[in-house]
């Protein structure tokens, strides 16, 4: 499958094949299957998103493309290599700024580098301080997470996430408990980021709008056990502003992303994909 990324390279980053991920839980006879036959190719430098109904394996998923959690079927392949675990390669985001409070901003940002322990201390400040000027956040490296607001930590987040030059970024609805002005204001600048670092992206949302305005395609779970539905690329121009939201060609795509979803959600309803 190819991406719609005008100068993607086109080597495949990630490959998912007919992917299953069950959980043991307690008592229970069998496992519980979350995601079942996820199939899915995301090239070097390409930004997918992933949609789909709550409970659809949308987490479970990134967390096996992190390493966090094994496979127990098909295969998941980094750079032709099967992930094994965590690696240096991906970088996770998660919904909750998760930043150490007793750490300044900088040293939460370089905290990945220090642990690491493969450059000098300079060299480490050096790093944060450029990553800190990526999240637009010059000024505040001795401040504390507890004196920035949500969006700003969320930032510094980010900033921690690309500080280890991982290979893929992986983002777990990270403006999800932002409010809708500052959420705005986050995508345009990770798009900004995302231009800038050159990373490979896959990022799950709620927010369909948010899936398409940042994505080259956007990917529908079904509901549970999830596997893809659809993917419905995005072949709107970049740079984007917020306003291409507002684009007739933009709102055709999110038409289609719905109906997408809708099916899904009266499927689950029916009961028809219980697993
Ligand atoms: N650690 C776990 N143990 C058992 N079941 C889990 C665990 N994590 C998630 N699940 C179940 O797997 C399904 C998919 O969860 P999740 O990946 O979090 O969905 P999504 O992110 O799409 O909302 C849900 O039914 C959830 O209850
Ligand atoms: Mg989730």
């Amino acid at each position: 499958m190819i991406g719609d990324r005008a100068g993607a390279q086109g080597r495949t980053r990630l490959r998912a094949s007919e992917v299953r991920i069950s959980y043991w839980q307690h008592r229970a006879e069998e496992p519980f299957v979350a995601v079942d036959g996820v199939s899915l190719e995301v090239i070097e430098g390409e930004f997918v998103s992933i949609v789909g109904p709550s409970g659809c394996g949308k987490t479970t998923f990134l967390n096996a493309v992190d390493g966090l959690i094994p496979i127990s079927g098909g295969s998941l392949e980094l750079d032709g290599r099967p992930v094994r675990g965590p690696g240096r390669d991906r970088a996770m985001v998660f919904q909750q700024p998760s930043l150490l409070p007793w750490r300044s901003v900088l040293r939460n940002i370089t905290y990945g580098l220090e642990l690491e322990g493969r450059r000098s201390r300079a060299e480490i400040k050096e790093a944060g301080l450029r990553y800190l000027s990526l999240v637009g956040l010059d000024g505040f490296a001795n401040v504390y997470p507890g004196q920035l607001s949500g969006g700003m930590q969320q930032r510094v987040n980010l900033a921690r996430a690309l500080a280890t030059d991982p290979e893929m970024l992986l983002l777990d609805e990270p403006f999800a408990s932002l409010d809708a002005q500052t959420r705005e204001f986050m995508q345009l600048e990770l798009l900004r980021i995302w231009r800038q670092s050159r990373k490979t992206a896959l990022f799950i949302t709620h927010d369909i709008k948010e899936a398409i305005y940042l994505a080259d395609r956007v990917v529908v779970f079904t509901a549970r056990p999830g596997r893809v539905k659809e993917v419905v690329p995005v072949p709107l121009p970049r740079p984007r502003e917020l306003r291409v939201k507002r684009d007739p060609r933009f709102i055709e795509i999110e038409d289609r992303v719905w109906n997408c979803i809708e099916q899904e959600a009266a499927a689950a309803m029916a009961g028809g994909r219980s697993a």
